[in-house]
């Protein structure tokens, strides 16, 4: 009785998760907006692939030329180099919600800027060598301040540098050289401003301190320039400052800053009010179980529970029960009963199985993971398996507390950490938050998994693959934020199935070759690592259906000397850590060699971690 009444709590929670997954499914028309620009462009030869009653997006890549794509939305166009010409419909680009990227580098459009000011998502408008020309008016960029890399160089942009552009607070990326700008430069509010290039235009007087830390080669070709970057001493200038004036700044600035809290303190309230009301489900992370706290809307509750009161939930009350078996009693002992009595809310549905959240009566918080892949081994074999996990001790791993069998669905209980997953902090709503992690909390977090995952090489040194399923997902951060890996150890208990739905299946080494390793773990260390650097979603989490090929991606950026550029914004700040920041993608990029001959061993990934 007590199992049915789980169950159907179960099912009932798992049907609400749905309805609320099923408006991130909806996908707007991208491909008739595509269409319409094609129409608006010349020489569009290399866009063939575009075609009416074809789809768009098919894999990250998209079936049509030049897209990137997140499902079925495009969230980028990269038509660089393609001979194209003729005018931009930027009302076509306007009706592609999702679009983030827009790239036609290297073509032959000419005129006056068109109004990609309009398209203020956009996070990157690269429009480099091209013909443009004319002044781009001072507040072209007011109303874009997602923007994160502009590059227009290589045309014949002339007037000021817009003043706007100074004051796009996430810019990361300027490219302006080869132009015929004019003026001053001037300062960037962007602190995390690390790349610039403003050589070769007809800018004039002093390069502004707070741009001291680039190099001569960002402005030279700037004859009216001074400052030490470019070896001309700046005549001296009176110190104009007045007392009035300095009155007036310091007003202005507290001004500023009391306005900022209460910002601030509304953004807090709002967004405390929409996470009572809202599942936490981060968009796009659907097939992962991401460890989020939520809280079920308790009138969802309700409504479900009327609509499905007439449906059957099968009657388990009948199989024979079997107990909880604990196998970790640090946490102290319970029993399946503690259990059916909480109430249990949705964490997350991955490949293995669903998680749930449970707060037992006695106080304690537990995950459930209930998984249905699990039927390798029969009872006993797999009593075996689990109490062997259950001895683990080690201050990055997350022990299993108690395990229950049945034939057809197993159910893991580990301890809960209300930090979340490591997923979460870097995709999920729990960056937005305000839980972005710093430069020092990520190196602490790299280490941490790095130690873990040694650690279970060498208690599991015989196994094809002693981890199997590492991912973001799967690292959970306590107190402190030191990460505890979880969903190790699967590898023996999977079906054939389920075995599918491990990260270490998703290896090339499992893809060409049907095997995995050890050292396939250590590609999926490797993917975190880039993961966490860049905060790029990688498409290997997803059969390349979804995300960024992120290896391929930080790969060719090194050998273009970009590495720099793909630095999560959060961590970029960290300026004197950017040399550790990259030698970091590096090991990265070691435990990702598509060949586990050349890919890193665990030890020494770890030694060079250390
Ligand atoms: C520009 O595109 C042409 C093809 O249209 C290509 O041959 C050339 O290498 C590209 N130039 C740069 C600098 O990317
Ligand atoms: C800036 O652009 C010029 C011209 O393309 C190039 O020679 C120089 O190396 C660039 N400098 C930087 C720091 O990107």
């Amino acid at each position: 009785m007590v199992v049915a009444r789980l169950s159907r709590q179960f099912l009932l929670l798992l049907s609400s998760t749905f309805v609320a997954l099923l408006p991130l499914t909806f996908s707007g028309s991208d491909s008739e907006a595509l269409l319409k620009l094609k129409k608006s462009l010349a020489n569009a030869g290399a866009l063939d692939s575009w075609v009416p009653g074809s789809a768009a997006c098919n894999g990250p890549k998209g079936s049509w030329r030049g897209l990137v794509c997140q499902g079925s939305t495009v969230t980028g166009l990269r038509l660089d180099g393609m001979g194209l010409s003729g005018t931009i419909d930027v009302d076509a680009l306007a009706d592609m919600s999702g679009l983030s990227t827009f790239s036609v580098e290297n073509n032959s459009f000419t005129g006056t800027i068109p109004g990609f000011n309009r398209l203020g998502a956009l996070k990157v408008l690269s429009l480099s060598r091209n013909q443009f020309s004319g002044n781009i008016p001072s507040e072209y960029f007011v109303k874009m301040g997602a923007l994160r890399k502009v590059r227009l160089s290589y045309n014949k942009f002339t007037g000021e540098i817009p003043d706007s552009l100074s004051h796009l607070t996430n810019l990361v990326g300027l490219h302006l050289q080869n132009n015929r700008f004019t003026g001053r430069i001037p300062s960037f509010d962007s602190t995390n401003l690390n790349s610039l290039n403003v050589s070769n235009n007809r800018l004039a007087g002093e390069i502004p301190s707070s741009l001291s830390k680039f190099g001569a080669s960002s402005f030279a070709g700037n004859p009216g320039l001074c400052g030490k970057q470019v070896g001309f001493q700046c005549p001296s200038t009176p110190n104009t400052t007045s007392k009035t004036n300095m009155f007036l700044v310091a007003f202005m600035v507290t001004l500023g800053v009391i306005l900022f809290l209460v910002i601030i303190f509304c953004v807090i309230r709002w967004r405390g009010k929409k996470q009572e009301v809202s599942e936490v489900i981060p968009s796009g992370s659907s097939n992962d179980a991401v460890e989020v706290p939520i809280s079920m809307p308790a009138k969802t509750e309700e409504r479900t529970n009327s609509a499905c009161s007439d449906s059957k939930v099968p009657d388990q009350g009948k199989t024979s029960v079997a107990e909880l078996v604990m196998v970790n009693d640090d946490k102290g002992v319970f029993g399946l009963t503690d259990l059916m009595k909480a109430s249990a809310e949705v964490l997350g549905n991955g490949p293995l199985g669903s998680s749930y959240r449970v707060r037992m009566a006695s106080g304690v918080t537990v995950v459930v993971k209930r998984m249905r892949k699990m039927n390798a081994l029969g009872n006993d074999a797999f009593d075996a398996e689990v109490k062997k996990l259950g001895t683990l001790r080690h201050p990055n791993v997350l022990t299993p507390l108690a395990y229950h069998y049945r034939k057809d669905e197993k159910l893991f209980v580990y301890e809960y950490h209300r930090n979340g997953s490591l997923l979460y902090h870097l995709q999920g709503d729990g960056r937005q938050s305000g839980g972005e992690l710093d430069w020092p909390t990520r190196v602490k977090i790299v280490r941490g998994i790095a130690k873990g995952l040694g650690y279970l090489h060498s208690e599991f040194s015989s196994r094809d693959v002693p981890h199997g399923n590492l991912k973001s997902s799967n690292v959970l951060l306590g107190p402190d934020y030191n990460p505890f890996l979880s969903e190790y150890g699967f590898h023996p208990l999977l079906d054939i199935e389920g075995l599918q739905g491990l990260f270490a299946y998703k290896t090339p080494e499992a893809i060409q070759k049907h095997t995995v390793c050890p050292k396939s773990d250590v590609y999926c260390l490797g993917i975190i690592i880039l993961e966490m650097l860049t905060v790029e979603r990688p498409s290997q989490y997803d059969d390349g259906n979804d995300g960024t090929d992120i290896v391929q991606w930080v790969a060719s950026a090194f050998s273009e000397g970009r590495q720099a550029e793909l630095l999560d914004t959060a961590i970029e700040g960290s300026r004197n850590s950017v040399g550790s920041m990259e030698k970091l993608l590096r090991v990265g990029l070691l435990c990702t060699e598509t060949s586990p001959e050349k890919r890193l061993g665990i030890e020494e990934a770890i030694r060079m971690i250390e």
